[in-house]
């Protein structure tokens, strides 16, 4: 039923951290719901930075907002803000809400824009949350939108590496976005064929992939691709940082692994070796089907839930059902790869792909 009356409520919008492809399938999905339910929808851009006032809020409408679940990135722009690192920053975000006659919020995020949306919630702002990141590694999802773009761009690149490696008899190392959680280098890596996975979630042995490499060369197999993740840890040393700066949150830049183990590999099997950054270009570009209708999806369900008022929650995929879920549930602990799954692509370690 709509909401009735003079003056409409208003439901703010913003998406913070990195973008995934299909965020504008998410903001499409609580517009439409939401104007459809009687409310009017504010974006905020830039993320948390918007709601502190750095910009002109955005009006979102019907027009505004058509087709462009088709599009990747973000209409409303996106940055790493912290308003609870910013002086007076939960005030004045606060008071743009209230300027900006904002009644109810929807943040777009992972871990840290949520994180950030559940204290205010705590602090009386009605908040719900969509959990956001191609790395796939938020609790109380099941998959998060974008993951299924990152995986088919990552897994299209390592498949095409194939070619290039094998006229070359080389080794090739490719480094896959995901911090801290493989999900994307697994998935990418089985997919696209690797002979090698690497995840942040079990330690590797450079003695075990000089000898896969070794092996394959006596089977008459030159080349070998491997699928590292930016976050993987080799059991001598540690994880390897693009710089010691953090962000708003907290967060280490990570990358260089896949050149730091390219460099070992060719001296220790004689092979030349090179190594692949596949970086950015695994959040660019158009989202999947798969996405468009996840994050739309998601959206309506989002734009439900704040007409239903189950603030402090979000929306999440369970099964094939979108759900709602406690904030709190997301929050904290990261979603990794069960060992079962890294057991399991083991099996196809060194094989001919
Ligand atoms: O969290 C998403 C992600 O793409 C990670 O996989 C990656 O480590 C990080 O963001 C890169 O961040 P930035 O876009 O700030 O370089």
């Amino acid at each position: 039923m709509a909401v009735t009356g003079a003056k409409k409520k208003q439901i703010a919008i913003l998406n913070g951290g990195g973008d995934a492809p299909a965020l504008n399938a998410v903001i499409r999905g609580i517009t439409v719901k939401a104007i459809s339910l009687g409310y009017d929808v504010l974006g905020f851009r830039r993320g948390w930075a918007g709601l502190l006032g750095k910009g002109e809020p955005h009006p979102l409408d019907l027009d505004r907002v058509q087709d462009i679940h088709m599009l990747g990135g973000t209409i409303l722009r996106t940055s790493r803000t912290n308003p609870y690192k910013v002086e007076g920053g939960v005030e004045q975000v606060k008071k743009n809400l209230k300027k900006f006659r904002c009644d109810y919020l929807i943040a777009i995020g992972g871990d840290d824009t949520l994180g950030v949306a559940w204290k205010l919630h705590q602090e009386g702002v009605k908040a719900v949350g969509v959990p956001k990141t191609i790395d796939n590694d938020v609790n109380a999802t099941d998959y998060t939108f974008g993951f299924d773009t990152a995986v088919n761009i990552a897994a299209d690149a390592i498949d095409n590496l194939h070619t290039t490696a094998k006229s070359h008899d080389r080794v090739l190392v490719v480094e896959v976005m995901g911090r801290h959680a493989g999900w994307l280098t697994l998935h990418a890596g089985m997919a696209g064929g690797a002979h090698i996975i690497l995840v942040p979630e079990e330690k590797f042995d450079m003695k075990e992939i000089v000898k896969i490499i070794k092996n394959r060369e006596k089977k008459g197999y030159h080349y070998t691709i491997i699928a590292c993740s930016e976050g993987a840890v080799p059991k001598e040393g540690g994880m390897v940082l693009q710089t010691d700066e953090k962000d708003a949150f907290g967060n280490v830049r990570l990358g260089g692994i896949a050149q730091r183990l390219a460099k070992v590999i060719q001296k220790e099997t004689g092979k030349e070796t090179r190594h692949v950054v596949l970086g950015h270009l695994q959040r660019a570009g158009h989202p999947t089907a798969f996405d468009r209708v996840l994050g739309t999806r998601l959206g309506v369900h989002a734009a439900e839930m704040i007409h239903k008022k189950e603030f402090g929650k979000i929306s999440c995929l369970k099964g094939t059902e979108i759900v709602s879920q406690d904030m709190k549930a997301a929050l904290g602990q990261l979603k990794t790869v069960p060992k079962k799954r890294v057991e399991e692509a083991r099996l196809f370690f060194g094989l001919e792909g």
